[in-house]
């Protein structure tokens, strides 16, 4: 084995063990509720019939929240909680997952794209 070869084998394995080490350290754990006021609550409360990763993978407005606690109750058999329960969760669903920004990028510019080769009047000059 060369040595060049050697040093490219070592700079791979680097780089492939720092990649792993990100991946472990930045991946978030869907099971796991975001710390803040409301979480022993809120895991008591919402984690009886599924994972804490029905709920951490959903967001939206307290309204939506609201619905959904709804829905738990009136179809899914949860049992009713007090107003002070309920808007302890409310506050922390709103709070740490609420409705998303949307993360699609704005659309190109017209003149940035290209041209469009099924505009019926370049394809029948
Ligand atoms: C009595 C059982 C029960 C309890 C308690 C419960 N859920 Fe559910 N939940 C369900 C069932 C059943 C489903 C449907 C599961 C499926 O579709 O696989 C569900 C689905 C969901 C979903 C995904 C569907 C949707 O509407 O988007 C969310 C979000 C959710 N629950 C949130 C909550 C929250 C928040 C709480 C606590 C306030 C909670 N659940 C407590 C039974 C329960």
């Amino acid at each position: 084995m060369t040595v060049l070869s050697r040093g490219v084998l070592a700079i791979a394995a680097g780089y492939a063990a720092l990649g792993g080490l990100t991946t472990i350290s930045s991946a978030h754990d869907a099971n796991e509720f975001k710390d803040g006021e409301g979480m022993d609550v809120v895991r008591t409360t919402c984690t009886r019939c599924h994972s804490a990763a029905m709920v951490t993978q959903n967001s939206g407005s307290r309204e939506v929240w609201q619905l959904r606690i709804n829905t738990m109750q009136s179809s899914h058999g949860m049992p009713a909680i007090d107003d002070t329960t309920e808007s302890t969760i409310l506050d922390y669903l709103e709070t740490h997952y609420g409705q998303k920004t949307s993360s699609r990028r704005a659309p190109l510019s017209p003149h940035l794209m290209p041209a469009n080769p099924y505009e019926i009047d370049s394809v029948n000059d």
